[in-house]
């Protein structure tokens, strides 16, 4: 058993479950606890190749049930806690707002409550708090975010996100947790579940589905490979100063069509039935108060953590439609499941 244990909150999830690979396979001086609630964007399989590992430890958990929470914790070792867990999708926020208040806000103050009792205890390092840069609500065609750029969310999403950062930054001021926030932009790459823009794209290609793109397809995203997050929060946990933010971008704007004819261009090459995949595209009902761009400026990070992406775009989406591509049983495990009703549902009202 090693001395430093992480407690990774919603390491099933996407980028969860990819920083649990990235601690594993990296540093074999850190244990790993997950503390997941298993929801239907939690998936166990992201995080099977673990199982019997004895640094890795699973306990299904919500952290938005304060007793459940507290009472899972009390026994665990961890030094430092790695904050994930939350609803994490714009569209599923403007169905149902109401998960989101209770896991992202709720959840979060219940964690910080734990932390805070550690922390008297001189038992915690860290709280590392993961969030979005959908918290600065939206940009027009020229300017960057910062971490000094105001709050201004729109979507219930990014509402959630929002009061989950200032209680984070409210622990540090008050009680002098240990805390660090990290606001980055849309992730994509492996264990990415399927109702993302990527993904889906990508899924449909191959099922020979329509591809919907929301309005026009003019919207601007800041597209970051999940490894060099996962890199960047590790490097933001060990050398981040304390009370401090770091936005996380790869300075990777791409309007949502021409990731969507990258990825048919892609498909074409690698999976030649249905070509031209760009056939597929439908333009479909915009979404509600759709932000037009995020982009982020990672000055910061770089300059004073030192840190530096290892990924370039053209490679990592190709490694991305690899890994759908060879790693059928996965998707199709969740395609056949409850999602599938929710997205025939989801995408009937937008055709
Ligand atoms: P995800 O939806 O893939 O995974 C979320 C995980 O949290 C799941 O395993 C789920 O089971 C778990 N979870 C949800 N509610 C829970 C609860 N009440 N208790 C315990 N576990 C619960 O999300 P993701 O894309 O991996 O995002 C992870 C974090 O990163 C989130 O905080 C999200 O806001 C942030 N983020 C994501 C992106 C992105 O592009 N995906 C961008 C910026 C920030
Ligand atoms: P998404 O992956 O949901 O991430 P976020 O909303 O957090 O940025 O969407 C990325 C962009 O793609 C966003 O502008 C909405 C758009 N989009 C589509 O055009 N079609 C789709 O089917 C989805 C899911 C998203």
């Amino acid at each position: 058993m090693n001395t430093r244990k992480l407690l990774i909150t919603g390491g099933a999830g996407f980028i969860g479950s990819n920083f649990v690979h990235y601690i594993l396979e990296n540093y074999s001086n850190i244990d790993v606890v997950v503390l997941d609630k298993l929801t239907y964007a939690g998936n166990l399989n992201n995080l099977d190749r673990w199982k019997t590992d004895s640094r890795f430890q699973f306990l299904k958990v919500d952290i938005a049930d304060k007793q459940a929470l507290s009472t899972t914790c009390k026994d665990l070792e961890f030094t430092e806690i790695v904050h994930f867990a939350a609803e994490s999708h714009v569209d599923r926020s403007i169905l149902g707002p109401e998960e989101f208040v209770k896991t992202n806000v709720m959840g979060t103050f219940f964690l910080l409550e734990i932390a805070r009792e550690r922390h008297q205890q001189s038992k915690l390092n860290r709280f590392l708090h993961v969030s979005t840069d959908e918290v600065y609500g939206t940009l027009g065609k020229e300017g960057f975010f910062t971490e000094s750029t105001s709050y201004a969310p729109n979507s219930p999403y990014s509402a959630s996100k929002a009061g989950s950062d200032h209680l984070v930054r409210s622990y540090f001021h008050t009680y002098g947790l240990p805390t660090i926030t990290t606001n980055c932009s849309n992730n994509y790459g492996p264990f990415h579940f399927p109702e993302k823009l990527i993904p889906l794209i990508i899924l449909n290609c191959i099922q020979r589905k329509p591809l919907p793109v929301y309005g026009k397809g003019n919207n601007i995203r800041d597209w970051l490979y999940v490894k060099d997050h996962c890199s960047a929060i590790f490097t933001a946990l060990e050398k981040g100063k304390l009370g401090e933010t770091y936005v996380i971008g790869t300075r990777n704007e791409k309007t949502n069509l021409e990731i969507v004819y990258k990825i048919c261009e892609l498909m074409d090459q690698k999976h030649p039935e249905g070509a031209p995949h760009k056939d597929l595209i439908q333009f479909v009902k915009d979404r509600a108060g759709h932000d037009f761009r995020y982009a982020i400026d990672p000055t910061k990070i770089e300059s004073e953590l030192g840190w530096k992406p290892k990924y370039n775009f053209e490679n990592a989406i190709e490694e991305t439609v690899d890994w759908f591509l060879e790693n059928q049983s996965w998707w199709k495990d969740i395609l056949s499941g409850e999602y599938k009703n929710y997205y025939e549902k989801v995408y009937q009202e937008l055709k």
